[in-house]
């Protein structure tokens, strides 16, 4: 398991899949922020890949989080796009909605910079995020990514175009939590 302050990544296990289902796959504004496209229902039986892992998939990581003091799931978090000539990739998280707003998401994210640029010797991690989600914004700026652009309206999302933020961050720019 890998550790960054109050939180682990590990891998995905069985009993996770109904958890992350009910309370951040099924949340249709939850999903519809942070998915990129149209929220449709996931079936109990699928194999819907956000949720069950394909650990031959070269090109994406993903990661169950949990709180170090006492295991339990709090969420996911992906290291996904992985360009192994470019040597860069994108991060991605969701938290269970009891658990936002208490530092994890901050702890989450230098968890995948520990990942990204220690284990898989990346030089650039990007996010995405849209413009008035502060939470993921401050949670990027707190490990160092800095805004690189805004693609103005470019999420449509429950009725509206929002615009979104492009956040990077180099390897060598990157200051792990002591
Ligand atoms: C985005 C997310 C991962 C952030 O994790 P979190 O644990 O809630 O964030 P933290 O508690 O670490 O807070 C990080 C910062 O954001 C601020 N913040 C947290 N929630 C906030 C809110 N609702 N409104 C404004 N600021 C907020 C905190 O005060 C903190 O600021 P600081 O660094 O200046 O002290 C989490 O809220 C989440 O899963 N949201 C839903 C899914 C999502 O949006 N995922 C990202 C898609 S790109």
């Amino acid at each position: 398991m890998l550790t960054s302050g109050k939180i682990g990544l590990r891998a995905r296990h069985a009993d996770d899949i109904p958890v992350l289902r009910a309370e951040l796959y099924d949340d249709v504004v939850n999903s519809a922020r942070a998915e990129g496209g149209p929220w449709r229902p996931i079936t109990p039986e699928s194999k819907d890949p956000r949720l069950v892992v394909d650990d031959q998939e070269q090109g994406r990581v993903q990661f169950s989080v949990v709180e170090l003091e006492g295991g339990t799931l709090i969420g996911t978090a992906t290291l996904w796009d992985i360009d192994s000539h470019n040597r860069c990739a994108h991060i991605g998280l969701g938290l269970l909605p009891s658990t936002r707003g208490k530092g994890y998401g901050t702890d989450v994210v230098a968890a995948l910079c520990h990942y990204g640029f220690v284990v898989r010797s990346l030089q650039r991690l990007q996010a995405e995020t849209l413009s008035d989600n502060t939470a993921m914004l401050r949670s990027a700026e707190r490990n160092g990514f800095v805004r690189e652009g805004v693609l103005r309206s470019s999420a449509w999302v429950l009725g509206e175009f929002l615009d979104e933020v492009v956040l990077g961050l180099l390897a060598h720019e990157w200051k792990p939590a002591g």
